[in-house]
C-alpha cells in the first residue's frame, strides 16, 4: 500500500487519507490488481526481463491500456524495468531526481518493486509518495514532481503515453526538502 510522507516527518498509509492530501494536486491514485495467473507472477518476480518477456507481462494487463485508449486516448504503452544491475541506472535516474513537469500526465501502474513521487502542492508543501504493486497514478501535466527509487533499487512499471512528445523533464530549480535529513551548520 501506498505511503505519504509529509515534511515534518509524518506519515499517512491509508489510501483515502492520501488521495486528500494529494487532491489539490489533481493526482489519481487506484489500486488495479495485477491478477493471480501464474506466468505473470513469474515474470515479475524475475529481475530483469528481455523483451519478449515484457510484451507478455504486458499482454496479460493490455485490458487496462484498451480501457485508458477508449476512455483518455492513449495509444502506447511499455514496461521498464529497473533493478541494481541496471547499466548506467545512476544516470538515468538523475535525469528525474531534481524537480521538473511535464507538457504530458504522467501515468504509471507499478506491478513489481516500488518508486517514490515527490510533489511541490499548491502552497509550496512538499510530499513524498512511496508507490507499490497494484498501485496506479495520474500526475497531471505540469505538476512539480520528482521520482527516486527505494534502497532496494528495484521496480518494473507499466508506463502509459498519449504521444512522443511532451515527455522531456522541464526544471523548476525549486530545492527538495520533504525526505531528506537537515544537515545543521
Ligand atoms: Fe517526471
Amino acid at each position: 500500500m501506498a505511503i505519504l510522507q509529509k515534511e515534518d516527518g509524518s506519515k499517512l498509509t491509508d489510501l483515502q487519507s492520501i488521495v486528500q492530501e494529494l487532491a489539490p494536486l489533481g493526482i489519481t491514485l487506484n489500486y488495479w490488481s495485477i491478477g493471480d495467473n501464474p506466468q505473470l507472477h513469474q515474470l515479475l518476480a524475475q529481475d530483469s526481463l528481455n523483451d519478449t518477456e515484457k510484451e507478455t507481462v504486458l499482454s496479460h494487463l493490455d485490458h487496462y491500456f484498451k480501457e485508458l485508449s477508449e476512455r483518455a486516448g492513449y495509444t502506447s504503452r511499455d514496461l521498464i524495468v529497473l533493478h541494481p544491475e541496471v547499466p548506467n541506472l545512476d544516470t538515468m535516474l538523475s535525469k528525474f531526481d531534481k524537480v521538473h513537469t511535464h507538457a504530458d500526465d504522467e501515468v504509471r501502474y507499478i506491478v513489481a518493486g516500488e518508486g517514490i513521487f515527490g510533489f511541490v502542492r499548491p502552497d509550496g508543501s512538499q510530499v513524498e509518495l512511496t508507490v507499490q504493486p497494484q498501485e496506479y497514478i495520474n500526475v497531471p501535466a505540469g505538476t512539480q514532481h520528482w521520482f527516486i527509487l527505494t534502497p532496494a533499487q528495484r521496480v518494473k512499471a507499466v508506463r502509459y503515453f498519449c504521444g512522443t512528445t511532451g515527455w522531456v523533464p522541464e526544471y523548476t530549480d525549486i530545492k527538495i526538502r520533504v525526505g531528506r535529513e537537515v544537515v545543521s551548520v
